[in-house]
């Protein structure tokens, strides 16, 4: 071992991992795939969240042959709950690819995998790292974090510039012959000992080098400007029900949710929506419904994203006869069993109301 600051750092990791990291199953194989479906997963939630999602995936589609052969919904539906559902639309989308145009071999260099849609350079960092060797840095929110304490940096971590720095110190750390175990050390030391609220730091085996440590800025590092405050929307459901069967529609693209399911919407300014203007608003549209059949929300779903914050009410209204064909063509509407339902992918404020309201009792 060179008696350099970095390569002290590399190698106090590697034997700090050797000693603490969990046992997990993407780290037992070298399988590009099953790396590639575990990091997507992993972006998307903590590790003990994200284990059942990528456990059934696996199940489900042992191979990007199977995966890229799934219908859409199917895929959706696996993935519900994890959010962000555009990076499984372009999962699905690189497997399509794989086997067309790779004739279902992963790519297994850096540059190469960096073209796959969704995949970016995280994602291809642990691919080519974890999969193939490569001596690539990944840089995730833990890397950061560790980075900026132990070496002292306070560039604003959610400033896209501050990148560069890292990279390249990182790309200094990582050793040539232990790049996949350098990279998984690196994130499970964020994850579990340099922590974002108290760190561990009394039992640190890089306490005396770190920086932030030993000048008392723990606290302080890393710096990360605050995201702007979400936007509120609200959204009022109008639910049809007709003989025990309900109404849904595919959401579209252009808005949040694509390929997912839900309800008639009527979204407005305000959280409340006055009953009358909204059996006015169905009347126009062509849906003859009288006050009687209305039942209105007792209750807020609320649902934060990262740049929105929805609340949902949902209006529940009893149909004597279907919805005419013109307005099922108009709203995209088709009328579905709970069964149905069940396996249709759908956001989970909806899978709340639908439990809520024991629409859905087998979950
Ligand atoms: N978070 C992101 N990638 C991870 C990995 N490979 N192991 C544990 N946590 C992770």
């Amino acid at each position: 071992m060179k008696n350099t600051p970095h390569a002290y750092f590399s190698q106090t990791l590697l034997d700090w991992y050797q000693r603490h990291k969990r046992a997990l199953p993407w780290r037992e194989t070298t399988n590009p795939y099953l790396i590639w479906l575990s990091e997507v997963i992993l972006q998307q939630t903590r590790v003990n969240q994200g284990l059942p999602y990528y456990l059934r995936f696996a199940e489900n589609y042992p191979t990007v042959r199977d995966l890229a052969a799934a219908p859409e919904d199917e895929v959706l539906r696996l993935w519900q709950g994890l959010g962000y559902y555009s990076r499984a639309r372009n999962m699905h989308h690189t497997a399509k690819q794989i086997v067309q145009e790779y004739d279902g071999v992963f790519p297994d260099r850096y540059e190469e995998l960096l073209k796959l849609r969704g995949v970016g350079s995280y994602t291809a960092a642990a691919i080519a790292s974890f999969a193939f060797r490569e001596q690539v840095a990944v840089l995730d929110g833990n890397v950061f974090r560790v980075l900026a304490r132990v070496f002292g940096i306070s560039d604003d971590i959610a400033a896209p510039a501050s990148r560069k720095v890292f990279q390249q110190l990182a790309n200094e750390l990582i050793p040539a012959d232990a790049p996949d175990t350098f990279n998984q050390a690196v994130m499970e030391f964020g994850a579990i000992q340099c922590t974002p609220v108290m760190p561990d730091c009394l039992f640190c085996p890089l306490q005396q080098s770190c920086f932030a440590f030993t000048h008392g800025l723990v606290q302080e590092l890393p710096v990360k400007s605050k995201a702007k405050a979400a936007r509120p929307r609200f959204f009022h459901y109008i639910v049809f029900e007709y003989g025990g069967q309900y109404y849904l529609r595919k959401r579209m693209s252009g808005d949040i949710w694509e390929g997912l399911y839900d309800f008639y919407l009527h979204e407005s300014d305000s959280k409340t929506l006055e009953p009358h203007a909204l059996l006015h608003e169905l009347n126009e549209a062509g849906i003859a419904v009288q006050e009687a059949q209305l039942q209105l929300p007792h209750k807020d779903y609320k649902h934060v994203l990262s740049h929105q914050k929805i609340t949902a009410r949902f209006y529940l209204i009893r149909l004597d006869s279907r919805l005419r064909e013109e307005v099922l063509q108009e709203a995209r509407l088709a009328l579905y069993t709970p069964d149905k339902i069940e396996a249709l992918p759908k956001p989970i404020l909806i899978n709340s109301y639908l439990k809520d309201e024991k629409i859905l009792v087998n979950l």
